[in-house]
């Protein structure tokens, strides 16, 4: 069987009439088993793939049996567009972002994904875009092709119940919103989080409807189940914002389902747990996307109210080029490590040393290691949430204990990345 290449960018904001960009969403869609696309969603679809400016890579068969789904439709897809990966401290980087991996099962393991991850790779590098992010939906996929969890996030549920409180009082006003605030609102605090939030990627406004839960993230119509509120400091700043879902009884055993909840400050993000545990009635809270390092537990009167239910991955990030990502960073000690990098797709290649003073790195190339990292690794250690003594542990980064502390040390970051843009 011939197969075909193609690839296309989404260029109009019409692209749901376009049956190139149908027959692709409905590959997609058979891919993650989900139902056939609703008109709504394919308009919803359409604005986010042109907000963010997708180009689509694809493989085609051809000569399809009588009755068998038509060649128009693609057996493999593969997407990919450049948003913006904060580093924390007001520092950005581009970010090749891929999403939409998919290969028809009847035509696996013929080294599709393999193809078009090298190909999309290969255009990034080139284009001097210097870190590539996914997300997955099996770990066992993408260390081949370099890439390392980056960000986590805890899965909680919060006692809501009279045994809730916090040891400090906030301070501040809560008021909720109509869904016209709701995406005022949810700009203004977004943009403010994702400057100083390493592991943060930028929202488009498409995106930002589902991922707010202004719209039903299957239908793209506007929600009849999502409640808002926002969070205003003493002098009157705003400074964060929560999105809910009542599950359960009316009247009896209510429980919330947070859906959304970006705060400025940790100070915002406890005004608003203390909002939400407070609503009457409501005997537990639970969110998807808590902080690993979150400091809710410790702000609480009886910790043990919190509990982590599950820990889960986030973003994938593969390390394209070296000694721009972590010369972008931002740094909280100053210090000096060199490193080799084994990369065997060739990307990043080499040995350097990595130099911070005043907190601004510099790497420069050089001939001997302390240490040596796969490129797996660099991708998880880019945003300073990972101790490099485990990942030497698991035989991820080597070299004498020295140098592995001092590189622990430099990498450090002052809390843990965070991504709430899954894409
Ligand atoms: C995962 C998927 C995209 C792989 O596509 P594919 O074209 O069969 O992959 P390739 O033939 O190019 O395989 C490339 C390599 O990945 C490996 N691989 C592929 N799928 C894998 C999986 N699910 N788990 C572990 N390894 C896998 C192959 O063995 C091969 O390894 P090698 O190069 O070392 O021999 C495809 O099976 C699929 O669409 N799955 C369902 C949707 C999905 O999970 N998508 C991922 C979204 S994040």
């Amino acid at each position: 069987m011939d197969y075909d290449y193609r690839l296309s960018s989404i260029t109009e904001p019409d692209a749901h009439e376009d049956p190139a960009f149908q027959a692709w969403v409905a590959a997609v869609r058979r891919g993650f088993h989900q139902d056939r696309v609703s008109e709504s969603r394919l308009r919803g679809e359409a604005r986010i793939a042109f907000e963010e400016g997708w180009s689509l890579r694809r493989v085609h068969a051809t000569g399809s049996p009588e009755g068998a789904i038509s060649d128009d439709e693609p057996v493999a897809t593969f997407c990919e567009w450049t948003g913006e990966l904060s580093l924390g401290g007001g520092r950005t980087v581009p970010l090749h972002q891929i999403s939409d991996v998919t290969v028809r099962p009847t035509h696996r393991r013929k080294g599709f994904l393999r193809r078009l991850m090298t190909e999309s790779l290969t255009s990034a590098h080139r284009n001097g875009i210097p870190v590539a992010g996914l997300t997955v939906t099996e770990a066992t996929i993408y260390g081949r092709f370099g890439f390392g969890p980056a960000t986590s996030r805890h899965e909680i549920e919060v006692d809501a119940g009279p045994r809730f409180g916090l040891n400090q009082p906030p301070a501040g006003r809560v008021e909720f919103l109509t869904l016209d605030g709701l995406a005022r609102v949810a700009d203004e605090v977004f943009a403010q989080f994702h400057a100083q939030q390493a592991g943060s990627i930028v929202r488009h406004p498409a995106r930002r409807l589902v991922l707010t839960g202004a719209v039903d993230e299957e239908t793209f119509e506007p929600t009849t189940k999502v409640r808002a509120a926002a969070h205003w400091d003493e002098t009157g700043t705003l400074d964060g914002y929560i999105t809910w879902q009542y599950t359960g009884e009316q009247f009896s055993s209510q429980q919330i389902k947070v859906v959304d909840l970006v705060a400025v400050d940790d100070r915002a993000l406890l005004a608003l747990w203390d909002f939400i545990c407070s609503i009457d009635l409501v005997t537990k809270v639970r969110w998807a996307n808590a902080p690993v390092d979150d400091p809710l537990p410790w702000a609480m009167t009886d910790r043990r109210g919190y509990t982590v239910t599950a820990n889960q991955d986030v973003l994938w990030l593969r390390v394209l080029d070296a000694p721009t990502a972590f010369a972008a960073r931002p740094y909280v000690r100053d210090g000096r490590c060199s490193f080799r990098v084994a990369d065997p797709m060739g990307f990043t290649d080499g040995t350097w040393t990595l130099e911070v003073t005043d907190g601004q790195a510099t790497m420069t190339p050089t001939t001997d290691a302390e240490v040596e990292v796969d490129v797996r690794v660099l991708g998880s250690i880019l945003l300073g949430g990972v101790h490099l003594g485990a990942l030497a542990a698991a035989g991820l980064v080597r070299g004498p204990d020295d140098g592995v502390n001092r590189l622990n040390a430099l990498l450090q970051a002052r809390r843990d990345p965070r991504c709430l843009t899954p894409f």
